[in-house]
């Protein structure tokens, strides 16, 4: 329970406490990643949301203390791309301000780091997940839907490290694409003491045309990294953590494995999702969200909005991943970019 909240923290059907928040602030990419914004979907006339639907900063924030006072210790900000929102470094400054909120993060693809990381730890935020699917320009632009470099996610993770954040890198693995990248991967970060967490491909979504057999094993990785280097499993570092941790046993740095497809972590989801226009998703693979944008607009007090957040997951009962089969995969379902992994 959270001490800090007067015990205000709702569980779900499960049991499970509402912990993490996760709030999209824009569903806009500079990327189109095959396995989330495909380029032949994702184009000019993708209807993405107008301006005019997406919350303001203001909306964000008051949305945030609600979440708070039911316990909510983690925000992750995420997009499509988060750092395409013109005004998220005033957004980071007013989030990183709630007092119960202990830790602020973000996940992004790095390539606009050079110019807000700096100024996004002055205002607060604690720690970066950086995306970055291989070292070869080549098989990065097979991953990223022809565009950027790993040059230039390179040196957004320079700039978060530079500033002070905490750094740790995400690739997502797909068989036959660039599991050839995960060793190069492997010994350039495990040299730069950053953690690199590989992610199985997920089937979320309805665009990326998911197949299982893309899907890269956790087992075969943990076999390939073990052949060239000493490894041991370690203790999370909070509950409901995704990755799975492992520690080098030579040197001080670590990896970790997002095993959502082999090994799914449900019964330990305390996550909420918030998107770009204020819709509260229970999963991240669930097919309708709650609209809270038209009761915060409505301007009804923040005791009656948290009372109704409390509700909605008091309600909850998701568990997609434990259940993953060819029913559920056909139901259709939100996309990542909107929802933001
Ligand atoms: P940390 O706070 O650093 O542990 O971050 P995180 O791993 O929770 O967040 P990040 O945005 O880096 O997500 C890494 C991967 O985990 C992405 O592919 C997410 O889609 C996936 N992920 C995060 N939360 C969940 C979840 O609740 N369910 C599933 N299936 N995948 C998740
Ligand atoms: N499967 C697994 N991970 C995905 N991401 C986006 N789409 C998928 C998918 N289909 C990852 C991104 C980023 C994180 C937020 O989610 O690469 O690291
Ligand atoms: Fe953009 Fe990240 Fe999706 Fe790639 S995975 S298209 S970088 S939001
Ligand atoms: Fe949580 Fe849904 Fe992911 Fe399961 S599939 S861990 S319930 S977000």
């Amino acid at each position: 329970m959270n001490q800090n909240n007067g015990g205000k923290t709702p569980t779900d059907q499960l049991g499970r406490p509402l912990r993490d928040l996760r709030i999209s602030v824009t569903d806009q990419c500079n990327f189109r990643c095959a396995y989330c914004m495909p380029k032949e979907v994702f184009g000019p006339d993708y209807p993405f949301l107008s301006k005019n639907e997406i919350l303001t900063n203001e909306e964000v924030h008051k949305l945030a203390l609600c979440f708070a006072e039911l316990g909510i210790e983690k925000i992750r900000l995420t997009g499509g791309e988060p750092l395409l929102r013109k005004n998220l470094v005033p957004l980071v400054n007013c989030l990183s301000q709630i007092d119960l909120v202990k830790d602020l993060s973000l996940t992004t693809n790095g390539t606009l780091l050079p110019r807000y990381a700096k100024d996004l730890k002055k205002s607060g935020l604690n720690r970066i997940n950086i995306s970055l699917d291989g070292l070869s320009p080549i098989v990065f632009k097979e991953m990223s839907g022809g565009r950027g470099e790993p040059a230039a996610v390179l040196e957004g993770i320079e700039a978060a490290e530079q500033a002070g954040l905490e750094v740790k890198v995400n690739m997502v693995v797909k068989k036959g694409v660039n599991e050839g990248e995960v060793l190069p991967m492997v010994r350039f970060f495990r040299d730069k003491r950053i953690t690199l967490r590989f992610i199985e491909y997920m089937d979320v979504g309805n665009s990326n045309q998911w197949r299982s057999k893309e899907v890269l094993p956790a087992k075969e990785l943990l076999d390939a990294i073990g052949k060239e280097f000493p490894f041991q499993p370690i203790d999370p570092s909070y509950r409901g953590e995704v990755a799975a941790r492992y520690r080098y046993t030579d040197v001080p740095a670590e990896f970790g494995l997002i095993n959502s497809i082999t090994k799914p972590f449900c019964s330990d989801c305390n996550r909420a999702r918030l998107s770009a226009n204020g819709y509260l998703y229970t999963c991240l693979f669930a097919t309708s969200g709650h609209d809270l944008k038209t009761i915060v607009k409505s301007g009804v007090s923040r005791s009656e909005l948290t009372k109704h957040i409390s509700g909605i997951w008091r309600a909850r009962k998701d568990r997609y991943s434990e259940e993953r089969s060819s029913q559920t995969n056909s139901q259709r379902k939100i996309e990542m970019s909107y929802i933001g992994g």
